[in-house]
């Protein structure tokens, strides 16, 4: 949007008591991805080229989570947890080059928009020496009020500190502020701790650069996008809320979604056009599903491509490392894993298909198992171009079949079969004419002498 130079600081550090575990609170995740990492997706689709994150001491995982989705980052340790503006001046070597607009965000506010974090700085470059994100909502309890006298805003009040007219106020601070980098550092240097908690409230701000005479602000964002995260409902909420945004999305793409409200995303699920999900689908992490491919109801998927055209489910199952060709067919209760189909392949029925490859056109029967495991290692099952793979046959690998291979139902195969030969891993049938009812004859017999 702009050639001003941007920093943005990620405060992370808190330890989010509320939500009762162990972990980092903004490691906690909404579409499969940490809290953080939405923070740090939006700041990079919003174009902001340098990010600081501050952690928590004890908190090396985050650290290497966050190097791990943005390596271009920095973290600065936040030591004693004294409120918001203590931990970002934990980011102060990083203030100290000075950037046109400092952006602060916190990691606990997952679904913040690249659209609204440059309306923020739209105002920074409209003139404005501090920008507040606020928005409306129903339910401010916990939140700052932003306080506002004749359009001016001229104070943050935390909920600990402010009188009871000041908590109906409904318009809220999100968190998310930007400071014209002029000004930044010295107005967090300037942030006391006079306040209930005793700690260094980033908010004070506002009121500090009012003082000083300089342009505040406040712009609006929707409620959805600037809730925070401090308890394990309002994780729930924003999830919620997240994925109705990816349904949306999807909808808008040229999806059909059945009942979009039993459909559920990961935060990088990719479904072209056309493509259509029946009721009661999840999509987990790494899902990228193709024009006209079809995810009938309850079907589970992970880690997988679908092809053009191709049809999953009911009640499928694809595990990470599934690449399905165009105009596949994995049917009711298939599971696939690690493993390729060529185009117009299919595996319809009650199947386990892993560490495989299963040429064009090749046909699984109902209950083929690739035994791909023994226990051990794992090995692979090489399945050829127009193969037939009869009913219940266990493949027991590393094995491969031919192109135009054919397994007579029930085998188990574990030898190599060559192109276009037919494979018998099953005794063979033998028929004695007569003998079920001599044998009835015999054993009613024996029971009608007992008794
Ligand atoms: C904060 C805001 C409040 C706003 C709300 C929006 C302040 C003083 N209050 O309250 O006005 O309405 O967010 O969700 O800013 N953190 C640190 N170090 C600390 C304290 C916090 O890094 O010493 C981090 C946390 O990890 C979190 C963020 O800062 O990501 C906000 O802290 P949190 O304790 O969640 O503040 P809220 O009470 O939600
Ligand atoms: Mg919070």
């Amino acid at each position: 949007m702009t050639s001003r130079s941007c920093l943005s600081i990620i405060l992370a550090a808190g330890l989010g008591t509320r939500m009762k575990s162990d972990l980092p609170k903004v490691m906690h995740e909404v579409g499969g991805l940490p809290l953080v990492g939405h923070v740090l997706k939006a700041l990079r689709e919003a174009g902001s080229e340098r990010v600081s994150v501050v952690t928590g001491p004890e908190m090396p995982e985050l650290e290497a989570l966050v190097y791990k989705l943005a390596s271009h980052a920095r973290c600065y340790v936040q030591h004693d947890r004294l409120g918001t503006a203590h931990a970002a001046l934990a980011a102060k070597p990083a203030l100290e080059f000075e950037a046109d607009d400092v952006l602060v965000l916190f990691g606990d506010t997952p679904l913040v928009t690249p659209q609204t974090i440059s309306k923020v700085r739209q105002g920074l470059q409209n003139g404005a020496d501090l920008v507040v994100l606020g928005f409306e909502t129903e339910k401010p309890f916990g939140y700052g009020r932003l306080l506002i006298e004749n359009g001016r805003l001229v104070a943050i009040r935390e909920e600990r500190d402010a009188s009871d007219e000041e908590r109906k106020i409904r318009l809220c601070n999100s968190g998310i502020m930007g400071f014209s980098g002029k000004h930044a550092l010295s107005l967090f240097e300037a942030i006391g701790n006079d306040n209930a908690k005793g700690e260094y409230y980033l908010t004070d701000a506002v009121e500090i650069a009012n003082e000083r005479g300089l342009k505040v602000i406040a712009v609006a964002g929707s409620e959805v996008e600037t809730q925070g995260v401090n308890t394990r409902a309002q994780l729930a909420s924003c999830e919620a809320d997240f994925q109705n945004r990816m349904r949306i999305t999807a909808l808008e793409k040229g999806c059909s979604l059945l009942a979009p409200q039993t459909v559920f995303f990961s935060h990088d699920t990719e479904l072209e056009s056309d493509v259509v999900v029946e009721q009661n689908v999840v999509f987990g992490l790494g899902v990228k599903v193709s024009q006209r491919a079809k995810i009938r109801a309850f079907s589970h998927l992970e880690g997988a491509t679908v092809g053009v055209g191709s049809v999953v489910g009911p009640y499928a199952r694809l595990r990470p490392g599934a690449v399905l060709g165009a105009d596949t067919r994995v049917g009711n209760f298939v599971e696939v894993k690690n493993a390729t189909f060529g185009a117009g392949a299919k595996a319809n029925h009650l199947s386990y298909i892993g560490d495989a490859s299963v040429g064009s056109k090749s046909n699984i029967g109902a209950g083929t198992i690739t035994c791909n495991y023994d226990g051990y290692l794992k090995h692979r099952t090489e399945i050829g171009a127009g193969s037939f793979v009869g009913s219940n046959s266990t493949l027991v690998a590393p094995v491969k079949l031919g192109n135009g291979a054919f397994v007579a139902a029930g085998s188990t195969i574990t030898d190599d079969v060559q192109r276009d030969s037919m494979a018998f891993g099953r005794s063979r049938q033998v028929v004695k004419n007569g003998k079920a009812k001599q044998l009835r004859e015999k054993l009613q017999a024996a029971k009608d002498a007992k008794s």
